[in-house]
């Protein structure tokens, strides 16, 4: 099966196309084309995503991108499609300025290869966004006349983290139960698995995202947007360095609460109070970045044990783009590894922490598996606070 996947929940434009042999969970997935756009550049301007921008740039990407992953997996010819119907096509896309016309003018300039299967993130991310992805995916499947299947980015991040742990094209085959840890810029979650495709949300976070805190902590240090990776290379330099910390130690928040949720919002203000009216050197952004760093990495750490002793789990996976940053995952396989020796570890590779669409189709061949079984392709609508 042939699956062309598209990503627009946040502030990455993607779209891949991945061959898939067997079935769900056991089917091997080849990559054949991916092409990715961020408008990190972009939001940097203004230090966070502004929704209309990002809708804006979403459709000015998804043709370009199309182009690409289609020429990357060699199925894109010269020649045309026909479409039956243009009109459909414009009134699909009708909210999105000139991706009809643009679409139309691909359409007639390339003849498209067979696709089986079209997935799209409907849910959850901005919904301005997450509407261009999906229109475009339906004007798609109604050429290429083919299902399409709305996907949960969350989903898209723990299958990331069991995709290609031992490069052999497939998803690792994980003891169950599973606990998920999601950290990314809109979430933070704990979710029990006790099977494939069974998930339950068993905490989040009251307030902010541990990604959020990051990008936040890096503004308070007037730190390019998104602050992560940022905060990510700084604390680095300050644990080599072997830095004294900048000021007190931060809180960690909710570190002994009685249940699997978490807040940041906390943290992210203590950062704030010290750092006002100072003039900060090199030295004390790095000690900061790392004493943050410190602060929430702890409290993730200690809430995932927690989870996995409550539901005596065999498996921790950890998706989203945090878990591209690298003292959380020496952090976490070094402790694990020390305290829960059964327990495996899964962490995406680096190129897949972020969002991207190559975890879309690898959810969408789940969610295909579920509607199979179900007798029906769900209708789509964007879905901004879809959960698990
Ligand atoms: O999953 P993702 O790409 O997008 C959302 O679904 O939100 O996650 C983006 C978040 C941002 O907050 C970014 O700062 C954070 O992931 N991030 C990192 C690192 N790389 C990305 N945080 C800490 N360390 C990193 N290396
Ligand atoms: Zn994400």
């Amino acid at each position: 099966m042939r699956i062309l996947s598209i990503e627009s929940s946040a502030d990455e434009t993607a779209v891949s196309i991945v061959e898939t042999v067997g079935d769900f969970p056991t089917a091997t997935y080849t990559l054949l084309g991916n092409s990715l756009r961020s408008q990190v550049e972009l939001h940097n301007t203004y230090g966070g995503i502004f929704p209309m921008m990002a809708k804006r740039e979403h459709a000015k990407a998804l043709v370009p991108l199309l182009t690409l992953a289609l020429t990357e997996a060699e199925l894109l010819e010269e020649g045309s499609t026909s479409v039956d119907d243009t009109n459909a096509i414009n009134k699909i896309l009708g909210r999105e300025e000139g991706l009809a016309e643009e679409l139309l003018t691909f359409f007639a300039k390339y003849s498209l290869p067979e696709i089986d299967l079209i997935a799209v993130t409907s849910g959850p991310g901005l919904e301005p966004a997450l509407w261009v992805g999906i229109s475009f995916a339906k004007a798609l499947a109604f050429v290429l006349k083919c299902p399409v299947v709305p996907v949960n980015h969350m989903e898209g991040h723990i299958l990331a983290a069991l995709y290609n742990v031992v490069e052999d094209d497939k998803l690792a085959q994980i003891a169950f139960p599973a606990i998920a840890l999601l950290v990314s810029g809109g979430h933070t979650e704990l979710v029990l698995m006790s099977n494939w495709i069974k998930y339950e949300k068993i905490g989040q976070t009251r307030d902010d995202a541990v990604g959020e805190a990051f990008d936040k902590v890096a503004r308070l240090m007037g730190l390019p947007y998104p602050g992560g990776p940022e905060i990510g290379k700084r604390a680095a330099l300050a644990r080599t360095q072997n830095l004294p910390p900048y000021k007190e130690a931060l809180p960690r928040p909710m570190l002994h609460s009685n249940d699997f949720d978490f807040s940041f919002s906390g943290l992210k203000t203590a950062v704030r109070y010290s750092v006002e009216g100072e003039t900060l050197t090199e030295d004390n952004k790095n000690a900061l970045a790392r004493d943050f760093e410190d602060a929430a990495i702890e409290v993730l750490l200690k809430k995932t044990t927690k989870a996995l002793d409550h539901h005596h789990a065999q498996t921790v996976i950890i998706g989203g783009g945090v878990s591209a940053n690298t003292y959380l995952r020496d952090t976490f396989t070094q402790t694990l590894l020390a305290s829960h020796p059964d327990v495996e570890i899964y962490l995406p590779h680096r190129q897949l922490s972020t969002d991207n669409s190559i975890m879309i189709a690898l959810a969408g061949h789940a969610q295909l598996a579920t509607a199979r079984t179900a007798g029906a392709i769900p209708l789509i609508r964007a879905e901004g606070n879809r959960s698990l």
